[in-house]
């Protein structure tokens, strides 16, 4: 097998709590994501998948363990990860600087990785690819609708053409017209630059829709992996029987958002 664009072995993450016991936050993962895959990790709240994303980012430490990418320890090549990488999160409005415009936003991985080139060009066509309008680059976060926010939280995270996008819940906030318009973007960006995605969702029609291959993450650990469509059909952990149970009837569910 060629070498994974990203992989993790033992990934440990305790966290001392305020009493000085230990949380385990995340024991022993391994994990491996290829080139050009879309990857699910699923798991019910407090399972660990936001710690398994920063760490696998290189946005928190390991306690144990070892993450890296394109075949080298991320701890030792952070401008390689930051060149190939690009991070989504749950909630556009919070992750936007509100005093910024939409152009300096999407502009700033070009300007902190030094990206040669026409910074004004990329970030014109990077928001044409993510579904936004040449005008909307003058904007400020609050003249935009969430759906447009997180469109530009996504033209910033792939502006550089990283070769991994994370995303941590990206349509969690998002109503449902908007998160399957999201879901669309993300699956044409894997399509057509080979984008490989790493989604962290307790969204399963989202997952569904979007992810071949999917890992369940009960209490930090992952219990259960394999094809989704497979995983989802026939669950093997009673963790797993529970997530999906909790869903009436996949993949159409229009009050997942609100309920979740
Ligand atoms: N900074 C922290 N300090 C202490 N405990 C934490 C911290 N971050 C996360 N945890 C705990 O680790 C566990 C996993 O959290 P998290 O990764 O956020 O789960 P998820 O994203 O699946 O909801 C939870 O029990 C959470 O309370
Ligand atoms: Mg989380």
């Amino acid at each position: 097998m060629s070498t994974p664009l990203l992989s993790a072995r033992g990934l440990s993450r305790d966290y001392r709590l305020p009493g000085g016991a230990l949380k385990h936050a995340l024991a022993d993962v391994d994990l491996d994501v290829a080139a050009g895959e879309i990857l699910a990790v699923i798991g019910e709240s407090g399972s660990g998948k936001s710690t398994l994303a920063r760490l696998l980012l290189d946005l928190d430490r390991p306690t144990r363990g070892r993450v890296e990418f394109q075949g080298r320890p991320i701890s030792t090549d952070r401008r390689a990860l930051r060149a190939g990488t690009g991070i989504v999160l749950q909630d556009p409005y919070a992750s936007l600087d509100p005093r910024m415009r939409v152009r300096t936003t999407v502009a700033e991985p070009l300007r902190a990785l030094r990206v040669p080139g026409d910074h004004r060009r990329l970030v014109a066509e990077v928001l044409e690819r993510v579904g936004l309008r040449p005008e909307h680059a003058e904007c400020y976060p609050h003249e935009l609708s969430g759906g447009q926010r997180q469109r530009v939280a996504i033209a910033r995270a792939v502006v550089h053409r990283p070769r991994l996008l994370v995303g941590d819940e990206p349509t969690s906030a998002l109503d449902v017209t908007v998160r399957a318009a999201i879901v669309a973007l993300l699956r044409e960006l894997n399509a057509t630059l080979g984008l490989a995605v790493v989604l962290v969702s307790h969204d399963l029609g989202l997952v569904q829709h979007l992810a071949a291959r999917v890992v369940v993450m009960h209490d930090g650990r992952i219990v259960e992996s394999g094809p989704t469509a497979s995983v989802l059909a026939d669950p093997q952990h009673t963790h797993t029987r529970a997530l999906v149970a909790a869903v009436p009837r996949l993949p159409a569910r229009s009050t997942d958002a609100a309920a979740l």
